[in-house]
């Protein structure tokens, strides 16, 4: 661990605030899954870029060191820097041809999001920062990676295409954030908006939505995919309130009252299951069916047996309500005038000392 960096940040959820205690909870898919931002600086750019990300994001934090100290790449016409640059153009698929690097942890197990923080030299990717990918970009194929890259002023296209071949199977959370002399007055801003655009993968407890019939509620658990992010979106305005019917002998079904991105895949439907039906239409299972749908989730914590009493099975006009909290009913009931410092659970219940999780205060999502 000589020269390596391992920080764990504490702060939580994409889109927060330094301020955890204010920040409003907008991230359309929830908190971020296990996240590892890595990293290379030579004169602190990009170390100052972690930093404003690390506000933003949860994620450890992995700066990658040169085994040889002292160098001065810059020097000579950046006569060292060029010198490394080139000989990884002319041996690409060769170890010996990258700059060694301090040692790293080997296993990246665990991470699903990997963010990667580069300078850029001489328009392609800072030659340390390769070194790290040459040996560990393999290893990133089930990831999903976000790319920030840091120069003068070239563009960063090269940079691009490097991490492409070094990482050549991994998932894009989206295109790459490019901070430059000319836009580095505005990180802040910059990194804020940029991840609001990456598609980072979510961890799955925070993916959950909540059914009540005639009083009852239940936990869905939601699949990540555009149809769920959109319709979390919508939730977070409110509870939806929709009209299902039974149909067929095995869901009730009916019309979102809008649309939402499709990716329909021949299915059978099993009991619990939520889909989507022809953009539109939401259906929940209490029996089977093969169909082309997209997959919304499931409901979760009742069997088989106790899913078509839930559902109101064979009746006609039945009232669903959707909403991301357990309680839509004991949120409304929040007093509108609830003191600034005061919390409450999603279920609606006052706590002095909110723990790790989501709660209303002054009636906005907030992170702890
Ligand atoms: C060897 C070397 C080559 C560089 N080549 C370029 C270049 O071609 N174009 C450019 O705009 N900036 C270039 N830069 C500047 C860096 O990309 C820029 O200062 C970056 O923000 C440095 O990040 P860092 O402070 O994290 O090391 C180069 C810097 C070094 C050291």
């Amino acid at each position: 661990m000589k020269r390596l960096l391992f920080l764990l940040t504490t702060l939580m959820g994409l889109s927060c605030s330094h301020d955890a205690a204010e920040a409003t909870a907008q991230t359309p898919t929830g908190h971020l899954a296990k996240t590892l931002v890595v990293y290379y600086s030579y004169t602190g750019d990009c170390r100052d870029i972690v930093t404003e990300l690390t506000r933003h994001i949860e994620a450890d934090v992995l700066e990658i060191q040169p085994a040889e100290k002292g160098l001065k790449y810059e020097a000579n016409g950046y006569a060292l820097g060029t010198q490394l640059l080139n000989a990884i153009k002319a041996n690409p698929d060769d170890a010996a041809s990258y700059p060694a690097i301090d040692p790293v942890p080997t296993s990246l197990d665990g991470y699903r999001n990997i963010v990667i923080v580069t300078p850029l030299w001489w328009s392609q990717m800072a030659a340390l920062m390769q070194t790290y990918l040459f040996h560990h970009g393999p290893q990133m194929a089930d990831k999903t990676i976000a790319l920030v890259v840091s120069s003068a002023s070239s563009g960063i296209s090269g940079v691009v295409a490097d991490c492409k071949r070094l990482v050549p199977e991994a998932t894009w959370a989206g295109d790459a954030l490019w901070i430059n002399n000319q836009n580095r007055s505005r990180m802040g801003t910059l990194v804020t908006d940029w991840l609001q655009t990456q598609h980072f993968q979510t961890s799955q407890e925070s993916l959950d939505m909540y059914i009540t019939i005639d009083r009852q509620t239940q936990r869905a658990t939601l699949a990540d995919n555009p149809a769920t992010q959109a319709l979390v979106e919508k939730l977070q305005d409110g509870p939806l309130t929709l009209t299902l019917s039974a149909s067929g002998g095995f869901e009730i079904w009916g019309p979102l009252g809008f649309s939402l991105p499709t990716h329909d895949q021949h299915v059978t439907a099993q009991p619990g299951d939520i889909v989507l039906y022809n953009g539109s239409n939401i259906c929940l299972f209490y029996g089977s069916n093969s169909w082309s749908y997209t997959p919304l989730g499931k409901i979760a914590d009742l069997s088989e047996s106790e899913l078509p009493t839930f559902l109101k099975a064979g009746e006609t006009h039945i009232r669903v309500t959707l909403s991301l909290t357990s309680d839509a009913t004991a949120l409304r009931g929040i007093p509108a005038d609830q003191p600034r410092d005061t919390f409450y659970t999603l279920g609606g219940r006052r706590t002095e000392h909110p723990a790790n999780g989501v709660f209303i205060k002054s009636g906005k999502k907030v992170i702890r």
